[in-house]
């Protein structure tokens, strides 16, 4: 064994009545590298750190912990054992400041949060973030969130770090910071597992990586070696094309009118200003932009969520049109506009977990949508086509949604969006945590609704894939449209610039 392996998994094994989440599973985590833990929706990965990290136990196999073999019964154990994860549902109190969150649990310190502080300042300096011990945690994006969770983490004196897709919230400027302070930690001979399913990131960041696929250890790869494509193949047991295709549809015209639409947060600062464009049938319509730039208020705006101040959308549906504003997000529901929004609390958004996927079907069963929706499909033959097509690990429709992985949980989430075929489409984020087959999947049922007569907005992040899958593009910038491209001639370039042209935004994307 080498002498810098931290941790050495031995044949572990573990299920869950039925389910084999981890069939004997290999694997070595050194001290000073970066290991990417690699595989499809439900192939185990969350599971095997979980036994690292106390909250579950292994039926059977070893672990070793330099060399030493140890139980890991407890969190407390692991972290006794210098073991800590960042999960990607944060256990953060939102009254209590970052300090009081940092020292939740040891009993001893509550006391004097001068020490803490003084601590807790140390281990920023010393790996580089940016943390405020006195701020409360409800006044912190996402991104602070989880820096809060990685330092009470090391200040519990952890060595081996394990972070559960903890990209899959973060810009991709929060993400080079996080990755700046892994390196920092790499250096100071930590040892880091990262679990995310983006292959940049995995190439960028990582040292080795190990992949699992369907509950089994395939292998460990160095990273210098491999390729999106090399990892891929490996993840999936064959090889995979990925490439989008994009079909013209013959029949388009306007579906969704936005003119002069401005929406004001409760601060009074301007989220949108005289957004102005149309959304056709038969067409995917991209929304790119910097994090932040309007997107989220954009689509809720749509769907009757934020409240607008000036503008109208209409809805067109043969020779009527019918405004949206004003209306109730339910009505507009039933108007016929969808959404496959991928929120940071999956379970919270429309999803019943101790239902299984059939039952939350049928919560997006249209009250009388006996024209509006093409779609006669009954509740369970909806829950099929989403297992079907999506690929869904789970062994029944009625297995609470609950009980599956993230990835798979979200599967749900949009399949059941899609499936439901609203004439207008808005979706955003829709492969987040999702692996790259699953991504493509979801690119192919976007093309098909397209290609039935729906008009699709599609919210991203990856330029790639914009530029691959949409017909055009709408670029916002600090809330305004900055253009409306040609996404088959467009460049990357123009794109990037254009999300930095107008308004008071900086920095750059990509
Ligand atoms: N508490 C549980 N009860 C029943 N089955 C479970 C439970 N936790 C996990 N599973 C099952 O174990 C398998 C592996 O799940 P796991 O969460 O480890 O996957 P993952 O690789 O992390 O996937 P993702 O990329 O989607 O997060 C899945 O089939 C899942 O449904
Ligand atoms: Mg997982």
């Amino acid at each position: 064994m080498q002498t810098n392996c931290a941790i050495e998994l031995r044949n572990i094994r573990k299920t869950f009545g039925s389910i084999v989440a981890n069939d004997e599973i290999n694997l070595q985590i050194n001290r000073g590298e970066i290991l990417c833990l690699l595989g499809e929706n439900g192939s185990g990965k969350t599971t095997l750190m979980n036994m690292l990290s106390g909250i579950y136990q292994p039926d059977s196999g070893e672990i070793f912990k330099d060399g030493r073999q140890v139980a890991i019964r407890s969190p407390k154990d692991a972290y006794a054992l210098g073991i800590g994860m960042i999960h990607q549902h944060y256990h953060l109190v939102d009254v209590f400041t970052a300090a009081q969150n940092i020292i939740l649990g040891l009993e001893n310190e509550k006391m004097d949060l001068g020490a803490v502080n003084g601590k807790v300042k140390e281990i920023c300096d010393r790996y580089g973030f940016n943390v405020d011990p006195k701020k409360k945690i409800y006044d912190m994006s996402v991104s602070q969130k989880q820096t809060i969770e990685i330092v009470k983490v090391l200040y519990r004196g952890s060595e081996i770090l394990i972070l559960d897709e903890p990209t899959a919230v973060l810009t991709p400027q929060e993400t080079e910071k996080l990755f700046a302070v892994l390196r920092n930690m790499k250096e100071d001979n930590k040892a880091i597992v990262l679990i995310t399913h983006k292959l940049a990131e995995v190439l960028a960041v990582s040292d080795k990586v190990a992949i699992l696929r369907k509950g089994k250890y395939i292998g460990t790869v160095e990273t210098k070696d491999a390729t999106a494509q090399s990892l891929t193949d490996m993840m999936v047991g064959r090889a995979v094309t990925l490439n989008i295709d994009r079909p013209i549809y013959n029949d388009v015209h306007d579906k969704l009118v936005i003119e002069g639409l401005t929406v004001v947060d409760n601060e009074g600062i301007t989220k949108l200003d005289n957004v102005s464009f149309t959304a056709r049938t038969g067409e995917i319509l991209g929304v790119a932009g910097i994090a932040g730039s309007g997107q989220k208020e954009l689509l809720e705006s749509i769907t009757g969520l934020y409240p607008i101040k000036g503008g109208s959308i209409k809805f067109i549906d043969g020779l009527t049109q019918i405004e949206l504003v004003g209306k109730t997000p339910m009505q507009i529901r039933q108007v016929g506009v969808g959404m496959g929004f991928v929120p940071e609390d999956r379970l919270g958004m429309g999803l019943v977990g101790s239902m299984g996927m059939t039952g939350n079907m049928m919560l997006r069963s249209w009250r009388n949508g006996k024209s509006i929706f093409f779609n006669k499909k009954t509740p369970e033959g909806l829950a099929n086509k989403v297992w079907q097509d999506l690929e869904v690990v789970t062994p029944s429709t009625d297995f609470p949604v609950r009980r599956m992985s993230g990835g798979n949980i979200q599967k749900v989430l949009v399949g059941r969006e899609i499936a439901s075929k609203p004439p207008v489409l808005l979706t955003a984020y829709a492969v987040r945590g999702l692996d790259i087959n699953t991504s493509y999947a979801i690119y192919n049922l976007l093309t098909e609704q397209k290609m039935h007569g729906a008009a699709v907005l599609y919210v991203g992040e990856e330029l790639d894939v914009l530029l691959q899958l949409c017909d055009r593009i709408l670029v916002l910038c600090g809330g305004k449209v900055s253009g409306i491209v040609d996404a088959r001639t467009t460049t990357k370039d123009q794109i990037g610039l254009l999300m930095t042209s107008v308004g008071g935004n900086e920095g750059g994307e990509e």
